[in-house]
């Protein structure tokens, strides 16, 4: 069996230039730019009715603030019209330069770079508040990146970083039963089963492993967490006590957890989605798969 080779920062920056956050579900309206953009905002506050309130935007007002893989810059632009004086950064070029165009079209301002999460170009004890929501579990090296957000944080200052959650619904039933069974079902299978599965779900190619690879959680749990399915290079999950191991650094913990019912988007809802969505969300507020880390330090 060949050996498996780990995905290095240029296969992750590689995979989030050509896949930017979000912009699937708009890629329709990409030749209307307002339009495109203000789809995406309506989108995602379906999605995140609760992340105003989650992320307390506001009290950036005025202080140094870093948004950490800004994607298609939906919260940086939360940041910049709440007054945050902001840098906004992503390993990706192409998340850079939506974010830009984004606020050039908002009339916001900040300054922007490509960086890496894991290398921080700045010196230490520059920002009051570290914002980044579903980054850091994407690089090579997690760890690394966590101590370069303590370095870069003033002392008293603040983080709202966003991890995916391990002890939630969406892991366990969606992504470790479910999807599980199914890329278990579509690597394992005779071939004629194979064959047959992909010939009704072609979109599953992306959940078939290189010949000869064995399929592991690891796997299943970065095609569970992006569009991409297996072209998804790297996905890790935190408990509380993993994240405030990752941030040994930094003090007074609190987690916030939630994640949209399937469904947010659908128009007209379904009646199934209209009856089970509302139980969902409140049983996200505890086991979501987003699970926020507020901490000082
Ligand atoms: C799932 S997207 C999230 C984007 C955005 N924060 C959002 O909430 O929509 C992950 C982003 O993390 C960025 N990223 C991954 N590893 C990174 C690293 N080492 N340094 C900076 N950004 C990184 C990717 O380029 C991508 O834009």
């Amino acid at each position: 069996m060949p050996a498996m080779t780990k995905p290095t920062l240029n296969d992750v920056q590689d995979y989030w230039n050509r896949h930017p956050a979000g912009a699937a579900e708009v890629a329709h309206l990409r030749a209307d730019r307002i339009k495109y953009f203000d789809e995406r905002d309506r989108q995602t506050s379906l999605l995140y009715p609760t992340l105003a309130e989650d992320y307390e935007f506001d009290r950036t007002n005025g202080r140094r603030t870093l948004e950490l893989g800004c994607g298609m810059g939906y919260n940086a632009q939360c940041l910049g019209r709440a007054g945050a004086n902001l840098t906004v950064m992503d390993l990706a070029p192409q998340a850079v330069q939506l974010t830009k165009e984004r606020f050039a079209l908002r009339n916001l301002k900040a300054d922007f770079l490509v960086a890496d999460a894991e290398n921080l170009p700045f010196r230490s004890e520059a920002f009051d508040e570290v914002f980044s929501s579903g980054v850091i579990h994407h690089s090579p090296d997690t760890n690394a990146a966590a101590k370069q957000i303590e370095r870069i944080l003033k002392p008293e200052g603040n983080i709202s970083v966003m991890l995916y959650h391990k002890n939630s619904l969406w892991y366990w039933w969606d992504i470790v039963i479910k999807l599980g069974l199914m890329m278990a079902a579509v690597n394992y299978a005779p071939k004629f089963i194979r064959s047959w599965l992909l010939q009704r779900m072609p979109h599953w190619k992306d959940l078939v492993m290189p010949a000869g690879q064995r399929l592991t959680l690891n796997d299943v749990v970065r095609s569970g967490t992006d569009f991409g399915g297996l072209q998804n290079p790297i996905s890790r999950v935190y408990t509380h006590q993993t994240s405030r191991d990752l941030f040994s650094g930094l003090r007074d913990f609190r987690f916030i957890s939630n994640f949209s019912a399937t469904g947010a988007l659908q128009d007209p809802k379904t009646l199934k989605s209209k009856l089970i969505g509302p139980i969902v969300d409140r049983l996200n507020r505890r086991w979501g798969f987003h699970l926020m880390i507020r901490a000082k330090k």
